[in-house]
């Protein structure tokens, strides 16, 4: 496909995908969202990454969905644009391998929704999260309603929904939508560290870790406790946990 919003680098088992519309500050359009697809399709089949990383260009990560696009919309409309956003930020959250939001700018409306199906959040201190859909007259229509209190509790899911309220990266740490906060020149430093960290983890513990978290969501603690502790028997059968073990015993660095 020839992309023209996405630029994709891949690159020491990492892949980084920015998003490059930058004149509307990103924002999410029927384009984007096949381009993303695309992407994805050619991704999910590759061993060879093991952390995909998104970003913005310019001052934005996401403005939100394109207010151009959808100002012309009738409700059928609408409802197939938000469902086919839903349902790609769904494949990005099940994505087997993890996704690190890399906020460089504005993450609002569906660019908040976009940074919650990621895995986590890192900000640049410049960054401003929220969902001002209420300032359109409208609802969020990418899971926000749903992914916001999953991620931070009722309270600020409502507060951030009802009030339209931007937020600092600062805050948005503080009621834990960002896990850590950078100073915008570290941002992609900062990723780009914790992205080799994590690749550089037994894979498929990372990779069954992730299935674990999420799944368990949807279960009930019993439930999600016995994937565990199947998956905890399971991995006795894979050569990485007998070497991450054996190297601790034998005082060396596994050899993954
Ligand atoms: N859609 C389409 N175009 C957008 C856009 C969006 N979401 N956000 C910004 N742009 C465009 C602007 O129209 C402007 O274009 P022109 O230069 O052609 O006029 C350009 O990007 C630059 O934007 P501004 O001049 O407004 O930049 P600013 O620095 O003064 O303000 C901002 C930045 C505060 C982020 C402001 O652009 C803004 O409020 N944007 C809209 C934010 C928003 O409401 N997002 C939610 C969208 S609805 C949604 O996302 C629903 C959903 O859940 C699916």
């Amino acid at each position: 496909m020839n992309y023209q919003i996405l630029k994709i680098q891949i690159a020491d088992r990492i892949a980084v995908v920015t998003i490059s519309r930058p004149a509307a500050l990103n924002a999410l359009n029927t384009r984007f969202f096949k381009e993303f697809n695309h992407f994805l399709d050619d991704l999910e089949p590759r061993d060879d990454v093991k952390v995909l990383v998104i970003t913005g260009e310019g001052k934005a990560f996401v403005a939100g969905a394109d207010i151009a696009e959808m100002v012309h919309m009738n409700s059928d409309e609408g409802y197939a644009f938000s469902t086919f956003g839903q349902r790609t930020f769904d494949r990005l959250e099940q994505l087997r391998i993890p996704v690190i939001a890399a906020v460089n700018g504005y993450a609002l409306g569906g660019g908040c929704e976009l940074t919650m199906a990621c895995d986590f959040r890192i900000a640049s201190k410049q960054a401003k999260f929220g969902q001002p859909e209420m300032n359109l007259g409208m609802i969020p229509g990418y899971a926000a309603t749903q992914r916001l209190s999953r991620l931070t509790g009722l309270g600020n899911a409502l507060y951030l929904i009802l009030t339209a309220d931007t937020i600092s990266a600062d805050d948005a740490l503080r009621i834990g939508l960002v896990q850590k906060v950078t100073e915008p020149e570290l941002l992609m430093v900062e990723v780009m560290k914790l992205a080799t960290k994590i690749a550089g983890n037994g894979s498929q513990a990372v990779v069954t870790s992730k299935r674990i978290i999420r799944a368990g969501i949807a279960k009930s603690f019993q439930e999600a406790s016995e994937l565990e502790a199947i998956e905890f028997g399971r991995q006795f059968d894979d050569q990485a946990t007998k070497e991450g073990m054996k190297a601790f015993l034998e005082k060396r660095k596994p050899e993954w």
